[in-house]
């Protein structure tokens, strides 16, 4: 968002650098004064929140690397060893095992958000695609990162995963012999997938970088979903406001993440992964982790592998059309009375299918899993596309002003930027 940076530099060095690659200037414009809605509230802290586990994961990662042994004899070992002998080991293989799923917690508190305030909606399109593609990699990245520890549900869910690609006509066994690097589960299994585990999170922060680029371009949507027409009055500076806002959830956050790690740090983990990989014993429930249960409740409801692989990744990549398929005119849910209920009943089906994702496939669970699996897609090519028609919304204030100061500042309501500026605050 085009916005005049307050930036001076006062030592000479900070005037030398600012001539030659202006980096603070960058930050400075970027995160000090950014103009930022005054009304965001909580729900817009989990972005900082994401990219603060992100960090976490790689730094934690990096340090387990140190003691990780990739061989299908000595993995599960070297995991207990980090466990139990290496300073502090303990501590960092429970942060990266739980801060996966809190980061996991994190992105679907975001990605919610996103589609409760419209968020996806022009002019956001890109940084919603780019945040589908960083959703994409982190489900990568967990799957990859669950394989190393070499335990019974690692190997089984490697072995179930890679087995998927079979169900592609004419290709999908060399497809599996590629991916395993053999023709089951095994050693070069092992080596590929920690140097790709060790990969995609760097892949992850570069798309991040461009989530946050794409973000700044245009500027934040807030709950009310209208635009911020007369930034220096709607707006305020991203410092001290929101780092202290975005400080505070997020000590709140790691406090729950701290009881986790420190009073139930194996609560998340399957008791199957305590047992060390045995090729010749299956377990009698492949579960994977909670964060994909939805979706392999999708993938086990249809009949069909082909078709249940297929309706798998049709229900994450039709994220990617959200913008296109929800034709309402306003973005915030707040003011779409009926599309509220539609909305709820959403995040209901998601929550349905990853209890049913946890339950065996027979009975009363299929059936289920089948009705919330057909009612996911309507949601999207059913629900969206014709409540925007259909729906009248209540009325949207004209501003951010009016919603929160009581008056219209915006240059639309007659003022200008300046003549807003100038005009005495109200709070
Ligand atoms: C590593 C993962 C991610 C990181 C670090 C990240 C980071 C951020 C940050 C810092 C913001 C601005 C602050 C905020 O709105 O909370 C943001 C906004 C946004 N993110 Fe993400 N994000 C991630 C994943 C995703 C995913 C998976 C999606 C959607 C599929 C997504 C969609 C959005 C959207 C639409 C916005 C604009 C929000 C608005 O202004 O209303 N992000 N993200």
């Amino acid at each position: 968002m085009q916005h005049e940076s307050s930036y001076t530099p006062t030592t000479g060095i900070g005037r030398w650098l600012d001539q030659r690659l202006p980096i603070p200037r960058v930050i400075h414009g970027q995160f000090v004064d950014f103009p930022t809605p005054r009304n965001l509230n909580y729900m817009w802290t989990f972005g900082g929140i994401l990219t603060f586990f992100l960090a976490l994961q790689i730094i934690t990662g990096v340090v387990l690397v140190m003691h990780y042994v990739p061989h299908v004899d000595h993995a599960f070992e070297s995991v207990e060893h980090i466990r139990r002998n290496v300073n502090y080991g303990w501590l960092i293989q429970k942060l990266h095992a739980n801060g996966a799923s809190f980061f996991f917690i994190a992105v679907y508190i975001h990605i919610l958000r996103g589609m409760y305030y419209g968020s996806y909606k022009a002019p956001r399109e890109m940084i919603w695609i780019l945040g589908v593609f960083i959703y994409v990699l982190m489900m990568a990245a967990a799957f990859l990162g669950y394989v190393l520890p070499w335990g019974q549900m690692s190997f089984w869910a490697a072995t179930v995963i890679t087995n998927l690609f079979t169900a592609i006509p004419y290709v999908g066994e060399s497809i599996l012999q590629w991916l395993q690097g053999g023709y089951s589960v095994g050693q070069p299994t092992l080596n590929r997938f920690l140097s790709l585990h060790y990969l995609v999170p760097f892949i992850i922060a570069a798309f991040v970088f461009l989530h946050i680029w794409a973000l700044h371009v245009v500027g934040n949507n807030n709950p009310l979903g209208v635009d911020m027409r007369a930034p220096k009055k709607e707006g305020l500076p991203f410092h001290p406001y929101y780092t202290m806002k975005d400080g505070f959830a997020m000590v709140v956050f790691l406090i729950l993440f701290a009881w986790m790690v420190f009073y139930v740090p194996d609560y998340l983990g399957h008791s199957d992964n305590f047992i060390p990989a045995n090729p010749l014993v299956t377990p009698p429930h492949i579960v994977p982790e909670w964060y994909f249960l939805p979706f392999y409740a999708i993938l086990r409801a249809i009949p069909d592998k082909l078709w249940g692989v297929v309706l798998m990744g049709a229900a994450i990549f039709v994220l990617l059309l959200l913008p296109w398929l929800d034709t309402s005119r306003v973005r915030s849910t707040r003011f779409r009375p009926v599309y509220k209920w539609f909305f709820w009943f959403f995040v209901f089906t998601v929550l349905a299918l990853g209890y049913l994702g946890a339950k065996p496939p027979e009975g009363i669970y299929l059936y289920l899993a089948r009705f919330f699996t057909v009612y996911y897609f309507l949601h999207f090519f059913l629900v969206l596309p014709l409540l925007g028609f259909l729906e009248k919304p209540d009325p949207v204030p004209p501003s951010i002003s009016r919603a929160v100061l009581g008056e219209d500042l915006s240059p639309a309501a007659g003022g200008t930027p300046e003549a807003a500026a100038a005009a005495p605050e109200k709070r």
